[in-house]
């Protein structure tokens, strides 16, 4: 059985073993992916924000705490959004973003971690983010690289049966099926995680379709005094994990500003915590 991203953080089992590699900081979040993003935005100073796939809020607190006047967390979770603390310049809503309607016009930035990857309809999101950002207002997201997510990542590493150039082990990163977009299933923590493999032409393309101009794209590895500290980041050089893109709604687009980022009323959306 697989489990779409909307429900697998409230999988008691899976939600476990993810608080466990959050808490431990034993995974690639903090050392690689999250400085990465981070230097991705814009100032935002009194900006209106949204957090796309907010999960325990750290992100959106941090923004919050940079100036932002208020940032929209937004979640399927409701056990991530029960680890969400509260801060004054941040609201939290329960929302599935398959679905998700905000106001047309109202955010100058939508951000997202780690979560467009559990999203099946990318195109039709980027498009309604497309809507929601004011003109000049930006879509930062950081996804699970296409190298990893062609071939379950777990079972990435395979043995080459020979020792690889420049010191390397017999190790080697297999890319398969890359052109086969769509669904993956794998076991990370319960079996049937169910996430989407895109291509990065797919995941820029997407931006191009929905209107947006292109600022950046990000593969990010460690510095090299990290590799000393933490040798298994050499692998980050071997391999991308993390794909990062930036893109912006042009500035003559036709303005419109609907206030801060509230859902539509007729979105049915539940409400904002
Ligand atoms: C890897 S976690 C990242 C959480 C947070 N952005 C961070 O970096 O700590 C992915 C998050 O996306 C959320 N998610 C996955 N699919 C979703 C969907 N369809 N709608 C809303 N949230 C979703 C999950 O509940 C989870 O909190």
């Amino acid at each position: 059985m697989a489990i779409p991203g909307r429900e697998l953080y409230d999988d008691p089992r899976f939600f476990a073993g993810y608080r466990r590699l959050r808490e431990t900081r034993s995974g690639l979040n903090e050392v690689l992916e999250i400085p990465a993003l981070a230097r991705l935005l814009p100032d935002v100073s009194g900006a209106s924000v949204v957090d796309l796939g907010c999960g325990a809020g750290a992100l959106a607190r941090r923004l919050a705490g940079a100036g932002a006047a208020h940032v929209l967390g937004v979640d399927a979770s409701a056990r991530m959004l029960a680890l969400a603390r509260p801060h004054p310049g941040v609201g939290y809503l329960r929302a599935d973003l398959e679905t998700l309607a905000l106001r047309p016009g109202s955010a100058d930035l939508v951000v997202s971690s780690l979560a467009l990857h559990y999203v099946a309809d990318y195109t039709g999101l980027v498009a309604r983010i497309a809507t929601w950002l004011r003109p000049g207002g930006r879509l930062v997201f950081s996804v699970e690289h296409p190298v990893c997510t062609a071939r379950d990542p777990m079972a990435g590493w395979v043995r080459a049966g020979r020792a690889g150039d420049a010191g390397h082990d017999d190790r080697v990163w297999a890319v398969d099926d890359y052109a086969d977009e769509g669904p993956r299933t794998q076991t990370w923590f319960v079996d049937g995680v169910l996430k989407y493999h895109r291509r990065v032409s797919t995941l820029v393309n997407g931006l191009l379709a929905a209107g947006l101009a292109l600022l950046a794209v990000v593969e990010p590895v460690p510095d090299p005094d990290e590799v000393d500290r933490r040798p298994d980041l050499a692998d980050e050089l071997r391999r991308p994990s993390f794909l990062m893109l930036a893109a912006q709604r042009p500035r003559h687009a036709a303005a419109s500003d609907g206030g801060p980022p509230a859902p539509r009323q007729d979105s049915g959306t539940p409400s904002v915590r």
